[in-house]
């Protein structure tokens, strides 16, 4: 379980990650950080494109650093949306990816320039069919 000390670490290593957005459509810049199962970070931003769909999230690239470096397990992921003023949540596709490296009970932090959300993988994404189903078996 990651500490509140390592969810603030992540946080700025995300914060730091989203200074390298490529966004000029959207002006929108976000910053994901990984914490690995091998006590590495990966990190990575949102790099938009003309085509507008090809764009890739900064969550999606981050997962993507830390496979291409060997790793496919990440125990915590910090988001940082510098700026909007509330937390940004990761969006459907990228809580899908999320859930192919993650557990449940992962940490997930994310939040702009105020208050930070605190919550797991599992409570964003619940009852996706890598995670536990049984509870629900009748
Ligand atoms: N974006 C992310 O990088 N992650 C999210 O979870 C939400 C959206 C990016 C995509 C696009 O570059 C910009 O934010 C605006 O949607």
């Amino acid at each position: 379980m990651a500490s509140k000390e390592q969810m603030d670490a992540l946080f700025e290593e995300a914060r730091r990650a989203a200074s390298f957005a490529y966004a000029p459509y959207s002006k929108f810049r976000v910053g994901a950080a990984l914490l690995g199962a091998d006590g590495a970070v990966y990190s990575g931003c949102n790099v938009e494109n003309r085509s507008f769909g090809l764009t890739i999230c900064a969550e999606r690239n981050a997962v993507l650093q830390g496979v291409a470096k060997g790793c496919r397990s990440f125990s915590a992921l910090a988001i940082s949306t510098p700026d909007s003023k509330d937390p940004v949540g990761p969006c459907g596709a990228c809580r899908q990816v999320l859930s192919e490296f993650m557990e449940a009970d992962a940490a997930v932090c994310f939040g702009g320039a105020g208050p930070r959300v605190d919550i797991s993988l599992g409570d964003l994404m619940p009852y996706d069919s890598l995670h536990d189903l049984s509870s629900r078996l009748r």
